[in-house]
């Protein structure tokens, strides 16, 4: 892959490289942020799914697909990585919540019929994808009348290519810089799960970053014919900020992720 990715191949072969790893640390839960912050708020934010017929958009391996069946869904996960795909059908076969994997961009869905489903979610991945208006019209046909979106994705404003903590000289955090913040040139984002145990050096991820502005994001969801229906922008709780310090910062200055809830009219 090129430093720029341009396409969905480009995607699918940075996912299928970070397949495995990915895996085994999201399933090791090193993946803090999502254990204390990030899905505790999606879950409290998302709507009730208990027997609804729900799509996860970008599933990866399957980990919060699995969540939402335990819901009381009847989940339906699609993801543009064969090798994720085939590490969440492992998993289901291990342990059987009947849960549908498909190999299938959230751009396309063009394998299922329209009005398939009643709820439409999505756990930080659609900043992921190279094309986010196609995937909010194909999310809006698949959906039923009424039917609901909801989505995380890593918070536009906030997270922009150039995103760095400000500190004091004695290490306290004052707040954040954002720069190129109206710049959409796709990029290579290279990172691990920063709370790893001590000392393990792994392979760092490669995830290609589509960034695109607030206005961007909500026109097109917009445009696809929803009707907002509710943001957030949330926080560590005050609990988790103090059993895990180093929350604290996305506590008091800036939401790592943006919640959005809509509705098919
Ligand atoms: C950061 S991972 C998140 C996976 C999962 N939702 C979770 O929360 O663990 C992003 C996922 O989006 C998938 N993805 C990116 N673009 C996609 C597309 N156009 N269609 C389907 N999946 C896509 C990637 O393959 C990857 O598995």
């Amino acid at each position: 892959m090129t430093s720029t990715p341009s396409d969905e191949l480009d995607v699918v072969e940075a996912w299928n490289g970070n397949a495995s790893r990915w895996s085994k640390d999201v399933r090791a839960g090193y993946d803090k942020y999502r254990a204390y912050y990030t899905l505790p708020a999606y879950l409290e934010f998302m709507p009730s799914i208990h027997g609804r017929r729900v799509i996860d958009l970008g599933c990866g391996e399957g980990s919060n697909t699995r969540r939402f069946a335990n819901l009381g869904a009847q989940v339906t996960g699609v993801d543009l990585s064969a090798l994720m795909i085939s590490l969440a059908r492992v998993e289901e076969e291990r342990d059987p919540l009947g849960i549908r994997y498909e190999i299938q961009s959230f751009s396309d869905l063009s394998m299922f019929a329209d009005g398939s489903f009643d709820c439409a979610l999505s756990t930080m991945a659609l900043m992921d994808g190279p094309d986010f208006a196609a995937a909010m019209r194909a999310a809006y046909r698949v959906l039923v009348p009424g039917g609901t979106l909801c989505f995380s994705i890593l918070h536009p404003c906030i997270m922009t290519p150039v995103f760095k903590w400000l500190q004091s000289e004695d290490g306290v955090y004052e707040g954040y810089r954002a720069g190129r913040y109206f710049d959409e040139e796709p990029f290579v984002e290279r990172w691990h799960f920063s709370k790893r145990p001590d000392g393990e050096r792994v392979e760092q991820f490669k995830v290609p970053r589509f960034p695109r502005t607030l206005s961007t994001y909500i026109n097109a969801v917009s445009d696809a014919g929803f009707r907002i229906t509710a943001l957030d922008e949330p926080r560590p709780s005050e609990a988790a900020a103090q059993d895990h310090p180093w929350l604290a910062r996305w506590r008091e200055h800036a939401p790592l992720v943006l919640f959005v809830e809509a509705s098919k009219i």
